[in-house]
């Protein structure tokens, strides 16, 4: 609670009649000889506080610093607004600069900059209304997530961010090392000798916490994991970052179905939250970015997913006459094309996908009885594509140790794993969600990067 300043959301809110103090940026400044008007924003709201000052009171001289990005403390009494959106404003009594911001040099001046060009300058967007909106329901939505697992009985689990192990065996993992790069201890046979690394083995930053989790929910129930991931796979698209956020919730005696059930609970609790608790800042992206915003956000809300298996939806994509920049035929990984043109086309709403063909999984799924096919689920979103992709793991001990031999992967390595299938093992089920896929969804913003504060993606990573 700070007692220096009040929040300008809460002024906002307060009845004209008393002194307040505010604190924050100058966004805009404009008037003449006899009164000016200063746009102020501290970051609480998308709203600004209008702040008169009667230039009686105040020199030319004192507001000469005061311009687009200084930073100011403004003192005086709350009066009612007749001009203006809100409903009150400030007339100044006493007015501070705690930080001036040249106008020759400070880069955001009040015209509209494209993302391109905020991108560049990314450590100062958070001081644009756009950014501010953003990082606000960046906030409510990890909140939310945190809200829903816990009123729901799920544990937070804190799975590892430094691992020995490939989730998702795809091998797009950054290596984490001490050893001197220039000079590395070999083997006999020339490789490297990793048993002099920091950890005594070769170890990578995670890709997923889900083989912890699986560990956390057959000893707990209910789990989940909300943290950074990384990803080494030179994906330069809107949709892909090399550091992203996953929320992975992992259910004991869930079924594919129950999986599937609570996906589908969980997102439409976070956009019903966010609908319900972001009004001001959806309002302003909805104006702004996406005209269509709330109309997909309501519609999501409302509308039940349509489930299928990846065959039916392999049959609909074939039949569909679209030339597709990757063919499509059954055992090929969809394309965001492909995924996009089932959900914005054909069905017009999210669409779970499920039963793929267990080459383009991973080793954990479980195998349907086909032997094709693995109980996998991703769930797909308008403008989006995968947003969601989760399965029923594998709980035989000897199926899953036959699906690690055929993907050529290490026994030993997983014997921890494997414990859990060996001891006491269950039907289980889990699924992750990428957070800024979410937001991507939540925000109406077209590119992944500009959801995250400090974006890292391929040759990218500032401050
Ligand atoms: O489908 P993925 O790779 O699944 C897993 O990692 C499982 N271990 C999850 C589980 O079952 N517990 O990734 C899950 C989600 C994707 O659907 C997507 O939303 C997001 O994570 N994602 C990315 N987001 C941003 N950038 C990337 N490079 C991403 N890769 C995956
Ligand atoms: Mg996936």
């Amino acid at each position: 609670m700070t007692k220096s300043r009040t929040r300008i959301i809460d002024l906002l809110k307060m009845q004209a009649g008393v002194t307040v103090q505010a604190k924050g940026w100058v966004r805009t400044k404009r008037g003449n000889k006899n009164i000016a008007f200063i746009a102020l924003n501290d970051g609480s709201t998308i709203h600004n506080v209008q702040i008169v000052c009667d230039m009686s009171v105040f020199t030319e001289e004192q507001l000469r610093p005061v311009t687009t990005g200084a930073c100011i403390r403004v003192k005086g009494e709350l009066v009612p607004s007749v001009g203006t959106q809100q409903s009150v404003e400030i007339k100044a009594s006493e007015i501070e600069v705690y930080g001036t911001a040249d106008p020759a040099v400070y880069p955001l001046q009040k015209k509209g900059h494209s993302m391109e060009f905020l991108r560049e300058i990314a450590h100062l967007r958070p001081r644009t209304n756009t950014f501010g909106c953003i990082f606000r329901i960046r906030h409510a939505m990890a909140y939310a997530i945190h809200k829903y697992f816990n009123d729901n009985g799920f544990v937070y689990l804190h799975t590892p961010i430094i691992t020995a192990s490939d989730c998702e065996g795809a091998g797009a993992m950054f290596q984490v090392t001490t050893l001197d790069l220039k000079n590395p201890p070999k083997e006999k046979d020339n490789s490297i000798d990793y048993s002099k690394d920091f950890f005594g083995r070769q170890t990578s930053l995670t890709v997923s916490g889900q083989l912890e989790g699986e560990l956390g929910a057959l000893a707990l129930g209910e789990i989940y994991t909300f943290g950074p991931t990384f990803r080494a796979e030179n994906s330069n698209t809107p949709r892909h970052l090399a550091e992203f956020w996953m929320i992975e919730p992992e259910m004991a005696f869930y079924d594919i179905v129950d999986n599937m059930d609570l996906a589908e609970d969980f997102i439409k609790y976070l956009v019903k939250y966010a609908l319900e608790n972001c009004a001001a800042d959806i309002g302003f992206l909805n104006n702004m970015i996406d005209k269509d915003l709330i109309n997909r956000l309501e519609g999501v809300c409302d509308t039940e997913f349509v489930r299928l298996t990846y065959t039916e939806g392999i049959e609909i994509l074939t039949a569909s006459g679209q030339d597709f920049e990757y063919p499509v035929s059954w055992g090929v990984d969809l394309q965001s094309e492909h995924e996009r043109y089932l959900v914005e086309k054909h069905f017009k709403r999210p669409v779970i996908l499920t039963d793929y063909p267990k080459e383009i999984k991973a080793f954990y799924m479980k195998e349907n009885p086909d032997g094709k096919t693995v109980r996998a689920m991703d769930i797909l979103f308008p403008k989006i594509g995968e947003i969601i992709g989760g399965s029923q793991r594998e709980e035989n001990l000897e199926t899953l140790r036959r699906r690690i031999v055929e993907m050529n992967m290490s026994e030993e390595s997983l014997d921890w794993y494997l414990d859990t299938r060996r001891f006491g093992t269950a039907p289980h089920s889990g699924f992750g969600l990428g957070f800024e896929r979410l937001l991507l969804f939540i925000t109406g913003m077209a590119n992944i990067r500009d959801v995250i504060p400090f974006p890292r993606t391929p040759k990218s990573a500032e401050f």
